[in-house]
């Protein structure tokens, strides 16, 4: 395979183990690192190999993404996974691609190294652990959310009246809800105390919710695999662009509460949940 002058090379291996992980946030981590590699390949050479390659290891599943683009100079690839560490020009790059590949990394229990040799290339390694629990049965309808034990959440829109049913229709559930009616209260109050939810709409003024969920990723990783956005009803490319690239569930405005409080509580429920319902002992 190739693409845009960069030759893809896989190994991947057949009989891997199942482990249980968000999708969406995986795509997420090996999507940041190909771009980098492409980048890094592109600029210093117009051209490249990628090898992308799956094993097992001892601890795992390991994902080997290799580039033989311009490699890393030591000083520097101590600090690549530190946020809004940077090479790129100013509007090129935010810096925070791999420290959110590590924070999503870490919270799957897993690890992302870098090794590299200026010249030659570089070497990215992500390894997963396997987690119990796995043997799912081939997927069931859309099963009902279970009940959810009582939740923190905190629900952010710049429109009082929303930012009010919402927080009435979460509480009705027993959940406790904290409201904030911007993008900075909202980061403060995230820094006050600890959140298990984070509903969060995305057109508002001064930080919308983009910027807003950029933030968190980087400051509350956990978190960030529990986010809620909600919406307008006439969404930009770019917004629509920034959901399938986070993959993070949506409501469009006007939703009904009912699909508030279902998607919620589907967020809140516990991960493994859907397996021990449909697995048989
Ligand atoms: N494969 C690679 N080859 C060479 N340098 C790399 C590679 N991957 C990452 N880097 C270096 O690590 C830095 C940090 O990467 P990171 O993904 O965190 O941010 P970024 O790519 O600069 O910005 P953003 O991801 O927000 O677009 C890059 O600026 C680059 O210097
Ligand atoms: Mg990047």
């Amino acid at each position: 395979m190739r693409v845009s002058n960069i030759k893809v090379e896989t190994d991947l291996a057949k009989d891997l183990p199942q482990t249980l992980a968000d999708p969406n946030q995986l795509q997420q981590v090996i999507l940041n690192v190909i771009v980098n590699a492409e980048q890094a390949m592109t600029e210093a050479h117009g051209k490249g190999v990628l090898r992308v390659s799956t094993c097992r290891a001892s601890a795992g599943i390991r994902i080997s993404i290799e580039d033989d683009g311009p490699g890393i100079q030591p000083d520097h690839l101590k600090q690549i996974f530190d946020p809004f560490f940077t090479t790129k020009g100013v509007g090129k790059g935010t810096g925070l691609g791999l420290s959110i590949c590590h924070g999503i990394i870490k919270e799957h229990g897993g690890s992302v190294e870098a090794t590299s040799t200026p010249g030659v290339g570089t070497l990215f390694t992500i390894e997963l652990p396997l987690v119990a629990g796995q043997q799912v049965a081939p997927k069931a309808k859309r099963a009902a959310p279970r009940p959810t034990a009582p939740a923190t959440i905190l629900v952010v829109d710049d429109e009082v009246s929303i930012r009010e049913l919402m927080r009435d229709a979460l509480e009705t559930r027993g959940h406790t809800v904290d409201v904030a009616e911007s993008g900075a209260e909202a980061l403060k109050a995230l820094a006050a105390k600890p959140y298990d939810l984070l509903v969060s709409d995305l057109k508002m003024p001064e930080m919308s919710g983009q910027e807003l969920y950029a933030r968190v990723q980087v400051e509350h990783p956990a978190l960030a695999m529990r986010t809620l956005f909600t919406s307008g009803d006439t969404v930009s490319t770019e917004t629509k662009a920034f959901l399938e690239r986070v993959g993070r569930p949506y409501l469009l405005k006007p939703f009904l509460v009912a699909d508030l409080v279902e998607e919620a509580e589907r967020i809140l429920a516990p991960a493994a949940a859907p397996a021990a319902e449909t697995t048989s002992p």
